[in-house]
């Protein structure tokens, strides 16, 4: 099946900017609608990718988009909601169960079959957390639709690359505070490099093995997240004194506060998430999958100077000097 051009649903953010590069590199063009087209600048550059500005919660808007393409991504996802219940609040629902309900509904209309959908490592209906629950509820709608429609679902660990919001929110905070109390401190993750996310995203769209599929994205090794951010410290020259939180009142207690501030890097929710470890056995790898180790990548974009010192030191090493 080749595809000419491709819907990519959230395709405005850190992973979608690099999934929307791997399409234009193969002449695929693509679709993103943003709901602020500002946001968006550094991808209208990319031959083949045109930025809409819509609201793809109206359902007659979402039709619209949909039609006359051969695929859809959709990528939609937030880490945060204000409004928190259970089993989750609205925000939540939107994002990760309503829209994907409408997604499936526009498809079937428009005779559109190959939906690509992003999920997390272990989101379920009974995850410990909104955001884990909320995404396994949008999952099972989007796999109940495998009857009519070609799925693939991705569900990786943290995602590290430039512009990630996991190590460089703890790279900024380490400049910020000689101590860092860190809460969840043992939760276990496994990272997952953005460029393999985006290959397997681009690459499965076309192979039929990969639908009705189920896949789990983590890199090659296991780190608690002290062990992240105590790593994150070395990349950047601030190797703080890391005050043990636990996971019980004290870490909740930072993480209701660190929730108040305007741009939150935590909130209680997120920190339920952590109750479960997201790591994989491995059973639900992509086909030939080889993950980039984090060690290759975190360095040149955490501690660029770093790389180009070691640069400079090949070049003086190969000058004789
Ligand atoms: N980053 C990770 O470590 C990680 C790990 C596991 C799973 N994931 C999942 O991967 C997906 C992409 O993550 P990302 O890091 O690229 O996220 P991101 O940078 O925040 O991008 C998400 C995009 O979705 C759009 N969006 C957000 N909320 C929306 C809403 N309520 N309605 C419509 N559009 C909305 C935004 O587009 P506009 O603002 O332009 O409208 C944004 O560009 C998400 O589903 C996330 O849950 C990410």
């Amino acid at each position: 099946m080749e595809l000419e051009n491709v819907l990519l649903i959230g395709g405005s953010g850190f992973v979608g900017g690099w999934i929307a590069s791997g399409l234009s590199q193969r002449g695929v063009r693509v679709t993103i609608p943003t709901r602020r087209r500002d946001n968006t600048k550094r991808l209208i550059t990319l031959p083949t990718v045109s930025m809409v500005e819509a609201n793809v919660h109206d359902p007659q808007a979402l039709a619209e988009l949909v039609k006359g393409h051969d695929a859809v991504i959709n990528l939609v996802g937030v880490l945060h909601d204000n409004d928190s219940r259970l089993p989750y609040g609205k925000g939540f629902a939107a994002a990760h169960v309503d829209l994907p309900r409408m997604i499936v509904a526009a498809m079937k209309d428009s005779g559109v079959r190959r939906l690509v959908h992003m999920s997390a490592l272990n989101a379920a209906l009974n995850a410990p957390s909104e955001y884990l629950c909320s995404k396994g509820e949008g999952e099972a709608i989007v796999r109940a639709a495998a009857d009519e429609l070609a799925v693939t679902i991705f569900r990786p660990s943290v995602i590290f690359g430039p512009d990630d919001s996991f190590l460089n929110m703890f790279a900024k905070l380490l400049k910020l505070f000689p101590i860092l109390p860190l809460g969840g401190g043992k939760a276990r993750f496994q990272p997952v490099f953005v460029g393999d996310v985006a290959r397997v995203f681009v690459d499965c769209l076309s192979v039929r093995a990969t639908f009705g599929q189920t896949y789990d994205l983590c890199g090659p090794k296991v780190y608690t997240l002290r062990e992240l951010v105590e790593y994150t410290g070395q990349l950047i020259g601030k190797s703080r004194r890391i005050v043990d939180l636990g996971d019980g009142g004290w870490a909740y207690l930072q993480a209701g506060l660190l929730w108040l501030l305007p741009k939150p890097p935590m909130s209680p929710d997120n920190l339920r998430s952590m109750e479960v470890d997201s790591v994989t056995d491995g059973t639900h790898d992509y086909p030939d999958w080889q993950p980039t180790p984090l060690e290759a990548v975190a360095p040149t974009y955490l501690s660029p100077n770093e790389i180009e010192q070691l640069r400079l030191d090949r070049y003086r090493f190969r000058a004789g000097r």
